[in-house]
């Protein structure tokens, strides 16, 4: 069930509204009060009674990282491990899987670089076989030619739920249904997914889920979890252990941690993990799916109003588009505007490099300017920020 938005106590909760328009929320969305200062006592504890002190005294926070983010995608807490960001979370689940030669890895196009530098390098290691699955009509992965392309050799289904550069939301429920028929483990990279719009890991069949903090989720940097299903866990293996994840039995001899918490580090940011804890309880308080209507139907609003500016072009596919909103910019430096909008307290990000490559490749764009929505946001941010970018333009003509 989805309720009205009670936007004055979003933005009294979000102490920098006062002062800047953030439409930075894909790169790291601005924490919520009872976040941050929850996250500084923790500090403040650590600096009174001691680092290792402190973890004994905030353990029911700490366990609650494990129970809030079971409840937010809806599996077991044994199946939850905290990482320190989402490339991390990712890299334990994908180099924890074996592959033959021959083997293949089914992706998309919008895949996250950092992934589709790890699937090269297992390929390089392995003589794995990486397959992007092409796009259908409105640019997403095309669930059809998906399910063509399942055979023998395919040991992983992969894929980002929502890339870095753009509003696109591909069918992870669709890319489930082809790799749970098929058998084949599905690795969801749901890192600007989390936080933005419900996710249940149920429903969508995916075996192992990663995911940060600091975006959509309004955690602290430096946090992120992974899930790993239990059916999958022993077919993972973990590629670090420590003396966390494993106890050391006999001096040849160890034995790993029953559940997910063998792909955690002994050491870890305690403050923000139990932090994230609270972040996430924050978002579930205002309800994912409310989350998303408010954030999907800003970002629309938003598209409107640029589709009317001379010389911008919307570079967003999917036939579900969420609250990021990219484009290009006619004769104009994507990183200038950037910095002039920075200048007008208006924040933004570019996307271009090695994060968005395959997709933006294919589709001959270099760079685009990402402007991404969160719940906090209001249709007068969105009428200033356009306003802010028709000047920022005109200084290039
Ligand atoms: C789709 C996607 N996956 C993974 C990541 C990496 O997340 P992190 O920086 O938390 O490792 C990003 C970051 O932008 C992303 O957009």
């Amino acid at each position: 069930m989805t309720r009205t938005f009670d936007i004055e106590r979003a933005r009294a909760e979000t102490r920098a509204c006062e002062n800047i328009i953030h439409f930075n929320n894909a790169g790291s969305s601005l924490t919520s009060a009872p976040v941050v200062d929850y996250l500084c006592e923790f500090i403040k504890l650590e600096e009174s009674v001691g680092g290792y002190e402190s973890v004994e005294q905030e353990a029911a926070a700490l366990d609650n990282f494990y129970n809030a983010t079971a409840r937010l995608i809806n599996c077991n807490t044994s199946e939850i491990a905290y990482a320190e960001n989402a490339t991390r979370a990712w890299d334990m689940a994908f180099y924890g899987l074996s592959f033959n030669p021959g083997d293949r890895i089914l992706t998309t196009m919008s895949e996250y670089g950092s992934n589709v530098i790890a699937y090269n390098q297992q390929a390089e290691r392995y003589g794995v076989e990486v397959v992007f699955v092409p796009d259908d009509q409105y640019g997403q992965i095309d669930v059809e030619a998906l399910q063509r392309m399942v055979d023998d050799r395919v040991k992983l289904i992969s894929i980002s739920m929502i890339p870095t550069g753009g509003g696109l939301v591909n069918p992870a429920v669709g890319v489930g249904k082809v790799a749970r028929d098929a058998g084949i483990p599905y690795l969801l990279d749901a890192c600007q997914a989390v936080g933005q719009l419900p996710l249940d890991v149920e429903a969508i069949g995916c075996d192992m889920l990663s995911a940060t903090g600091r975006k959509f989720l309004r955690g602290p940097r430096g946090t992120g979890f992974l899930y790993v299903r239990s059916t999958m866990m022993d077919k993972l293996i973990p590629p670090f252990l420590d003396q966390h994840a494993a106890d050391l039995i006999s001096p040849g001899e160890y034995r790993m941690l029953e559940d997910a918490r063998r792909f955690e580090n002994w050491e870890q940011y305690f403050a923000g993990k139990a932090a994230l804890g609270v972040a996430i309880d924050y978002a579930m308080d205002w309800g994912l799916a409310s989350i998303r209507d408010r954030v999907f139907s800003l970002a629309e609003t938003l598209r409107a109003r640029l589709r009317e500016i001379d010389g911008v072009e919307l570079t967003d596919q999917g036939q579900v588009k969420c609250g990021i909103v990219t484009f290009e910019v006619d004769r104009a430096d994507a990183y200038r505007v950037k910095s002039e909008l920075h200048k007008r307290k208006i924040n933004v990000s570019v996307s271009d490099g090695s994060g968005t490559l395959v997709s933006f490749q294919q589709r001959g764009i270099e760079r685009v300017i990402r402007s991404s929505v969160h719940y906090f946001n209001t249709t007068q941010e969105i009428d200033i920020f356009t306003d802010a970018l028709k000047d920022v333009l005109a200084l290039n003509r």
